[in-house]
């Protein structure tokens, strides 16, 4: 932990142009809030402690799991980045001797070593201030980087830039580290005298200088990367590039990823060597995917956790659930919430699942529903099996025990238990536990005509 330094991220702007209900910083790319890839970044630096400013959507921000001892400070009327600073001055003032790290939340792109070489050189040189800047060929919507003759900088922003201010192509990121008693001591000086009518904190750099105080700018190497998330299109072109070093760093791993042009990864989704990824598969959330798995073409496994082995067909669809080792489901199933398919089971054609236990060796061939069941070993459920599960009110539990034979076309009307090894004949509508190792059977006779058809044809 760093004793001397504490962080300051802003996030209580509303962004118009993203034109959203949602606060821009909560919408996610590859499953993770915008927010969170700056906080990510600033956490590795290990401040003392991280305070998070918010206004527009501040509820539904606070109410994130952004991580371990992040503070927030209200920023009620959002009047620029200046005036957002601000709000946290009490925060501020008890740190005097201290370092703060500013930066904006929506900078998905920020790596930990660009923060540690900042930090470096603003202690080294003892810098009152030392901000981020990067080179960009299409500097458009940032603020730029205005070096002056006698060795200074200032920002100014796009809309009150000159011609040939925007022609400059050095802007500013949107990180800085302070030495916290000059940034108060110059804070209230901003103005908003501007186009926007905003307190921009970058005018910050302008007056510090003609104080006296060191300020100086720390140049990002690899500007290729650079995206202002502003609008939607922004956030398609930022998701975009991490989803390539996604599938980039699993393939290092040793994952085949067989169309990485229609694969898509969440941030946070782990997957085992030798497993292969066909084409436009989609893994969301948390998953976890072990080691040789097949996933075939458009499988879709959100919040999931898949052992070793297992074989995912085509166009399967799996949430909230756990397959173990050698499981093997598809094509077309749907596996909802807390489904657990253990080792050795086999799912099959147009089954759906949930909140049931899938024991061992069992099979559940072809389109069937199992809702709050508990299946034991060696079950084989035959086509067209569904629990009755819900009675409009409640959910009711269905138990088949080990090596117990589902006939096809059965409703099971659960609350329900069908014994070890019993037998269900095709056709029933169960409606009472069935005993071990019996036959159950609840289907009507069958009654034969003879030439009955025959003669209705000759009418
Ligand atoms: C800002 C910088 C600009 C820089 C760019 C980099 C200023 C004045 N300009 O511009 O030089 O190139 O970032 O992306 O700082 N926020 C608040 N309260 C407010 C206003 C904003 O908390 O009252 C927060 C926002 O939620 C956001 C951050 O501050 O996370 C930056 O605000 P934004 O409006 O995106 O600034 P830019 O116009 O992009
Ligand atoms: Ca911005």
């Amino acid at each position: 932990m760093r004793k001397d330094l504490i962080a300051l991220v802003l996030a209580a702007g509303k962004s118009t142009r993203f034109k959203s209900e949602r606060s821009k910083l909560l919408h996610p790319i590859l499953g993770k809030p915008l927010l969170q890839f700056s906080l990510d970044c600033v956490f590795q630096l290990r401040p003392r402690n991280v305070h998070v400013v918010v206004g527009y959507q501040k509820d539904e921000i606070m109410k994130q799991p952004l991580g371990k001892n992040v503070g927030f400070v209200v920023q009620e009327k959002q009047m620029g980045t200046a005036h957002a600073v601000l709000a946290a001055e009490k925060t501020l003032k008890k740190e005097l001797e201290n370092d703060v790290l500013i930066l904006n939340g929506d900078l998905f792109f920020l790596r930990e070593k660009t923060l540690e070489s900042t930090l470096k050189l603003h202690k080294k040189a003892n810098n009152s201030l030392t901000f981020l800047s990067a080179e960009m060929e299409k500097p458009g919507g940032f603020g730029r980087v205005i070096r002056t003759e006698n060795g200074g900088f200032r920002i100014v922003e796009e809309r009150d830039a000159l011609p040939a201010e925007r022609r400059v192509k050095e802007v500013n990121v949107g990180v800085y580290f302070f030495k916290i008693k000059h940034l108060l001591e110059a804070l209230p000086e901003i103005k908003n005298e501007n186009k926007k009518g905003e307190y921009y904190l970058t005018d910050i750099i302008e007056i510090m200088s003609c104080k006296g105080r060191k300020v100086d700018v720390f140049r990002i190497p690899h500007t290729e990367e650079i995206i202002g998330i502003n609008d939607r299109s922004e956030l398609a072109r930022a998701a975009e590039l991490l989803r390539k070093r996604k599938i980039k760093e699993l393939s290092k791993k040793g994952v085949t990823c067989l169309d990485p042009a229609t694969t898509w990864i969440d941030f946070d989704v782990k997957i085992g060597m030798d497993t292969t990824v066909h084409s436009s598969v989609i893994i969301e959330g948390k998953s976890v995917i072990g080691k040789g798995c097949m996933l075939y073409p458009f499988v879709h496994i959100c919040d999931s956790r898949i052992g070793n082995k297992v074989w995912v067909l085509t166009s399967t669809v799996i949430e909230g659930s756990i397959l173990e080792e050698g499981a093997r489901v598809g094509p077309f199933c749907h596996l909802r919430p807390d489904t657990l398919i253990k080792s050795g089971a086999k799912v099959g054609n147009f089954v759906e699942m949930k909140n049931t236990v899938f024991g061992r060796g069992s099979k559940a061939g072809h389109l069937s529903y199992l809702g709050d069941t508990e299946v034991k070993e060696n079950v084989n459920i035959g086509a067209g099996t569904i629990t009755c599960n819900y009675d409009g009110r409640k959910k009711h539990k269905t138990v088949i025990e080990n090596g117990a034979f589902i006939g096809s076309g059965t409703e099971l009307v659960a609350p329900l238990k069908v014994g070890k090894g019993a037998y269900v004949g095709a056709g029933s509508t169960i409606t009472k536990d069935v005993s071990p190792h019996a036959l159950a059977v609840s289907r009507k006779k069958q009654i034969e005509r003879p030439g009955w058809a025959k003669k209705k044809i000759k009418k």
